[in-house]
């Protein structure tokens, strides 16, 4: 909508930024030579492996991968969108504003005052309302919910008078955003005798509402506006806007289907809470789900059409799946949704059901049995196999397309995991070729230095030809003779900058291990195992 902003204009914001004072303020650092190094605010971790360079003005964790700029920082920390950060951080520095109304864009400003204006007017309609407001009380929201939300109502006469005294250009405006139509010179309110959800966008500007009938006849149950010029439904998700604006929680974030399902789970404490609003997810959506927290919960209804979207918005996420993200499932009792659930029990019982959510890779397999049904027949097998390699071949995540399609092979029984069409041949579970062994042990030990001790002796790996063997050697010397492991980025320092070695550990500090900490040690011990089985082969065969 709004035009780019120049590069020359993002470049002078950057230099003019202190890296160091914008994170620091947000996490705790200490100077290690020309960096600073911290815990990672945005995965959890105990040993420090977050650094913040000011020379190149970047941060980097070697956990996670994260990495960026000022910019960057301000996106991923306070969950803004770009134009927003770059508005943050001119505050910040003093910088006069970006040029050509990157932020505010006046063409639309009379539309987002007038639904400002509307909502206003629906609220106070609310209060007024007996009706409305016993309603809310049947359905167990409380008053402040009420607010937190901005709810209203839009009573059976229209609440929109006021507004519609001139028959210029409001009325064209009221027209365009869909809550009045036209007849002749008559005007009928979209919305009548209904409660009404403000839609906000990310910056609390109301670009829509959603409105429940208050009378069982009244048909549809929810009526939205239509899309047009500010609202489009598969760009925003309800309740993002309240959810930036809470304290930031422990999370996740939880995904629901409707309205009522969000005030309930926010009432009893569950934050940060949004909904997709009636349609199927979309990639924006998905994107977005991210940033607000990399654990996202999607908890539909208990019923046909709540498992087929969590099916839809499987789908849609497997492609899309980075490693930072872990998505879960938690599907609920037939018949009930996260409101009726939390009418019926407490906000505990909820937190212990969450945490029982299934993480994408396991629903991936739910959804799988659930369309092909239970592998007891070979046709059953070979659906399922099917199924499952048309939605692998859309993961672009190489190694999580591998780790499912490893899985995939021991489900259906096969001795070697199904070929999968994507353009990279899976590895056989467990006994990847030996330069990828290798580097699986660097790269496990690059990411826990504290596992060193699960190494061969000096002597046994004396003898080993892999490639990749004085690598290690070094990097368990190294490890060994400390006395407190050091982190990632220490030993990232043992070796020059842009030299081979720290290219290479680089690299592979940047990716993530995918695996749960307390099965690191058993995997670095099976992969020893491993190296050594095929270096007693080498051995023995002659050449
Ligand atoms: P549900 O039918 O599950 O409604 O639709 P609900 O959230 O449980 O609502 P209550 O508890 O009966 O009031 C879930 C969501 O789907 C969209 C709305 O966003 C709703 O919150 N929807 C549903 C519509 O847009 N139109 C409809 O007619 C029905
Ligand atoms: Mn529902």
């Amino acid at each position: 909508m709004s035009p780019p902003i120049p590069q020359d204009y993002i470049d002078d914001l950057l230099a003019r930024s202190d890296l160091v004072a914008l994170v620091g303020a947000r996490v705790e650092l200490r100077r290690s030579g020309h960096e600073y190094i911290g815990r990672c605010p945005f995965h959890e971790e105990r040993t420090p492996s977050f650094t913040v360079s000011p020379q190149k003005g970047f941060y980097h964790c070697f956990g996670c991968g994260a990495h960026g700029s000022a910019l960057g920082f301000l996106m991923a920390f306070e969950r803004l969108e770009f134009p927003e950060a770059v508005r943050r951080l001119a505050e910040m520095t003093g910088a006069p504003p970006p040029p050509g109304g990157a932020v505010a864009s006046p063409k639309y400003q009379p539309l987002y005052d007038l639904l400002d204006e509307a909502a206003s007017l629906y609220r106070r309609a609310l209060a007024d309302s007996p009706l409305a407001l016993a309603y809310l009380r049947r359905r167990g929201v409380r008053g402040e919910t009420t607010a937190r939300y901005a709810l209203g109502y839009a009573p059976a006469a229209g609440a929109l008078g006021p507004l519609l005294t001139d028959t210029g250009p409001r009325l064209h405006l009221l027209e365009e955003a869909g809550l009045i139509r036209r007849r002749g010179r008559e005007t009928v309110d979209l919305f009548r005798h209904r409660l009404l959800f403000p839609i906000r966008d990310t910056r609390g500007r109301t670009v829509g509402f959603g409105g429940r009938a208050l009378d069982p006849d009244q048909k549809p149950k929810y009526l939205n506006s239509p899309e047009g010029l500010l609202f489009h439904k598969g760009r925003l998700l309800y309740g993002e806007h309240e959810a930036r604006l809470a304290a930031r929680q422990a999370g996740p974030l939880i995904v629901v289907e409707g309205y009522m399902d969000v005030l309930a789970l926010a009432q009893a404490g569950f934050d940060p809470v949004v909904a997709c609003l009636g349609t199927a997810l979309t990639d924006i959506q998905a994107e977005r789900l991210f940033r607000i927290d990399p654990r996202v919960v999607f908890c539909f209804d208990g019923d046909e059409a709540g498992r087929r979207a969590a099916g839809r918005s499987l789908e849609k996420l497997l492609p899309l799946y980075r490693p930072e993200w872990r998505p879960a499932y938690l599907e609920l009792p037939e018949g009930e949704d996260p409101d009726t659930l939390l009418a019926g029990e407490s906000a505990e019982g909820f937190a212990r059901r969450l945490e029982s959510a299934l993480p994408l890779s396991d629903f991936f397999f739910v959804h799988l049995e659930r369309r092909c049904g239970p592998l007891t027949t070979i046709e059953a097998r070979a659906r399922y196999a099917s199924e499952a390699r048309r939605l692998l071949a859309n993961v672009r995540d190489p190694v999580f397309r591998d780790l499912l399609g490893q899985e995939l092979g021991k489900k259906i029984g096969l001795t070697r995991p199904a070929p999968s069409s994507g353009p990279r041949p899976t590895a056989r579970p467990g006994r990847p070729p030996a330069p990828d062994a290798m580097r699986r042990l660097l790269h496990l030990l690059v990411h826990h230095p504290e596992l060193a001790g699960e190494l061969p002796q000096e002597d046994e790996l004396a003898s080993w030809t892999f490639r990749g063997t004085e690598f290690l050697k070094l990097l368990r010397r190294l490890l060994r003779e400390q006395e407190d492991p050091p982190t990632t980025s220490e030993i990232l320092s043992h070796f020059p900058p842009g030299g081979r070695e720290h290219t290479f550990l680089n690299r592979l500090a940047a990716q993530e291990t995918l695996l749960p900490p307390d099965s690191v040690r058993l995997e670095i011990r099976a992969t020893v195992e491993l190296l050594r089985r095929r270096h007693s082969r080498a051995a023995k065969s002659p050449r």
